[in-house]
């Protein structure tokens, strides 16, 4: 049967006004649901227990649980809920994570990978109560998750991930009969998996910290945290919003350098949303073993069922988005009878130094200031952790897993020799990006609704040509920490290579750490 090759907008796309997310691609989840809120008046004097910063799932399940217990919140975010990674997410929802327990194992010991298992069990858990409670419409289904391997060499690992999965006390059981098109050599199956749509379950924890109290502000970036009189001020350019505790759940903290920032690297990852000529859609969670991996799972909208596809990622900032995306296309086409490419985007995660994610007390910060990130590949999971760590943290001062996520910790990572990589790369983009790009010779090199970095007269600067052939120009260092910005053809964004703050085609802060939008030059 013929297949249709890739397509990167349709008709089924929601008018570009109903949705917004960090990046001009609209993701599977933008098309039947939009977070934009309406303007919150907020009392100048009220002193809030805590301020959450940051409406994904962490800020938005963090949020929740403090008001539950007793806590004053305001959940603050600068654009909307949902409006970063949670908007992109393909929201798998795990038992096992991207650091597999031998990973935990071999840096942690023993004991920590049980705990790490009961911390993600607590997770779904979670999940599963707020949908039951509050019956959250959200398309949560359970499912299996299938792993396999196509090589030897993958075979060892994926004995290595069923082995040390059994000795964390998760369950898992070997497979052979994988939904999937793919020769493969060996699976396992984990039970207890699911699936759910992102933005709609965000929208129920949304109207249920609403109910219970919470005071939710968007549209304001938080560019300074001030502490005086015995608590802090967040600011934004139109608020001072008081509180006792600060919670960032902005992936990685922002403002100044942090040891955080050196200990995660940004990564983006490429999905597309396709519908199949024949039908045949897995009825399950399916992984292969490759380096990055590819992850496929079906979702149904509005009686419309789509493959959903994922892999290819790469370090933010680094490989050409357009070739991510050609190659998850062609990958996918290769396998599954594809009818037609109804969506396509990227979305950025956090891959941590030593393999656990970093949640808890913000190294390097006063007290009563919180910080969750590092969540690799595994943010809906992670980030629902954190959420309970955290919360359990401000309520009780304490948790099992505070000194198992403790972002403090000084691991070896002599086993992860990635991310190894990853820290020599930010030095060197540190030190070298000033003066390691190409002149090139005039602006007419840049096409229109493209962006480069050229060089005239010495001086370095992000040119983006609109669609109606007007040049804006920018100074492309990163307002975060200097490290030269670079243009992401897909999302249409400036990206930092560095600690992956983003910014919108003409300059303006989409994620952080950055706080501060680029400079205009002209
Ligand atoms: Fe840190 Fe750009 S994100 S220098």
């Amino acid at each position: 049967m013929a297949k249709t090759e890739h397509t990167s907008k349709t008709d089924v796309l929601p008018d570009a006004h109903e949705w917004e997310r960090d990046g001009q691609n609209a993701s599977l989840w933008n098309k039947d649901i939009t977070l934009k809120n309406e303007e919150t008046a907020l009392p100048e004097t009220e002193v809030y227990d805590v301020i959450v910063v940051g409406a994904g799932i962490t800020g938005l399940t963090t949020a929740l649980l403090l008001q539950q217990a007793g806590n004053r919140c305001a959940l603050v975010d600068a654009h909307h809920a949902g409006f970063g990674t949670t908007g992109g997410t393909t929201a798998h929802i795990n038992t096992f994570a991207d650091t597999t327990y031998a990973e935990v194992e071999q840096a942690f010991g023993t004991d920590a990978a049980p705990l790490f298992a009961e911390s993600i069990r607590d997770a779904v858990e979670l999940i599963r109560h707020f949908v039951e409670t509050y019956q959250i419409d959200c398309d949560l289904e359970w499912r299996q998750g299938y792993v396999y391997a196509e090589t030897e060499e993958e075979v060892k690992q994926l004995d290595d991930l069923y082995e040390s999965a059994l000795r964390a006390g998760v369950g898992v059981a070997p497979a052979d009969d994988v939904p999937t098109p793919v020769p493969y050599l060996k699976a396992v199956v984990f039970d207890g998996q699911a699936q759910f749509h992102p933005l709609k379950y965000i929208r129920g924890l949304l109207n249920e910290f609403r109910k219970s109290g919470g005071t939710v502000v968007e549209n304001a970036c938080i560019r300074e945290v001030e502490t005086a009189d015995g608590h802090y001020t967040a600011i934004s350019d139109q608020h001072r919003i008081h509180a006792k505790r600060v919670v960032y759940a902005t992936h990685i903290p922002p403002g100044g350098i942090n040891v955080l920032h050196f200990r995660n690297a940004p990564y983006r990852s490429y999905v597309i949303a396709a519908t199949l000529a024949d039908g045949a859609y897995p009825d399950a969670l399916v992984y292969d073993s490759q380096e990055p991996y590819h992850y496929f799972r079906t979702h149904t909208i509005d009686g419309q069922r789509y493959l959903v596809a994922g892999g290819h990622d790469h370090k933010t900032g680094h490989n050409d988005p357009e070739r991510a995306f050609a190659d998850l296309i062609a990958y996918t086409s290769k396998y599954y009878n594809v009818e037609q490419v109804a969506y396509r985007w990227s979305a950025q995660y956090y891959v941590p130094a030593d393999g656990l994610p970093y949640i808890g007390h913000l190294p390097g910060a006063s007290e009563g200031i919180y910080a969750a990130t590092g969540y690799n590949g595994n943010g809906m999971i992670l980030g629902t952790a954190a959420a309970l760590v955290i919360s359990d943290l401000i309520t009780t001062g304490d948790s099992k897993y505070k000194a198992l996520f403790d972002p403090a910790r000084v691991k070896p990572v002599a086993g992860f020799a990635e991310v190894v990589k990853e820290n020599a790369d930010v030095v060197k983009r540190f030190i070298g990006d000033r003066f390691g790009i190409a002149q090139i010779d005039s602006l007419a090199d840049v096409s229109a609704d493209d962006g480069r970095i050229i060089e005239l007269d010495g001086e370095k600067l992000a040119v983006y040509r609109d669609p109606a052939g007007e040049v804006h120009v920018l100074d492309p260092v990163c307002t975060h920490a200097k490290c030269i910005v670079q243009w992401n053809s897909a999302e249409k964004s400036w990206d930092c290579p560095c600690h992956g703050a983003r910014y919108d085609c003409f300059g303006h802060v989409l994620t952080g750490p950055a706080r501060a939008d680029l400079d205009q030059m002209l």
